[in-house]
């Protein structure tokens, strides 16, 4: 993947807080190009995904590791809740457990229209004891975790995240 996104500072953004939110879910991965490493349709995915996000001045990020998807949307509320709706309602997961929605305080993923942290080793490590699969609604204490492990994993580079995303 080539790390070619423009910096979203150059792009329309609400500047009104007041009617910021982010949303944080957990879901179960129902994907095979991802269940089998196909990192090209994964790639293609993640740019359009990112194209879209983009167009919306949302920002976020996607963990995917051990079969689960962790996906943050920061935005305005009305744009965060339709991409949300319509997240939830794609097949390539099911089981989608909203941990956290929460008027915006400040970006936390401001510089990315979508981070990427993929499967390995190091992301399994860090996720010991905070099983995805088990992770419900009634967790979200859980949500401070799993977005200080992101950006743990992306910091605020995203040149530099996304060139590590897909070579894990
Ligand atoms: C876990 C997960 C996270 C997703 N995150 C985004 C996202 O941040 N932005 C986005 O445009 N699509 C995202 N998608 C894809 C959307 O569900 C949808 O397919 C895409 O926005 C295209 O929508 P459309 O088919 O209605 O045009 C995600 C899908 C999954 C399974």
């Amino acid at each position: 993947m080539n790390a070619s996104v423009t910096p979203i500072g150059k792009r329309r953004r609400s500047t009104n807080i007041a009617n910021q939110e982010f949303t944080i879910a957990v879901s179960d991965c129902r994907f095979a190009a991802v269940e089998n490493r196909d990192y090209v349709v994964l790639d293609d995915m993640l740019r359009l995904w990112r194209r879209n996000n983009i167009e919306l001045s949302l920002t976020g990020a996607l963990l995917l590791c051990d079969g689960a998807f962790v996906h943050l949307l920061e935005g305005d509320s009305s744009d965060v809740e339709r991409m949300f709706s319509r997240v939830r309602a794609d097949p390539r997961h099911e089981n989608v457990r909203l941990l956290e929605r929460r008027p915006l305080v400040r970006r936390r993923f401001a510089n990315w229209p979508l981070a990427y942290v993929g499967p390995s080793r190091w992301v399994s490590r860090a996720l010991h004891g905070h099983d995805l699969a088990e992770i419900s609604a009634e967790n979200a204490d859980e949500a401070g975790y799993l977005i200080d492990l992101i950006l743990s994993f992306v910091g605020d580079d995203p040149g530099e995240a996304t060139a590590l995303s897909l070579s894990a």
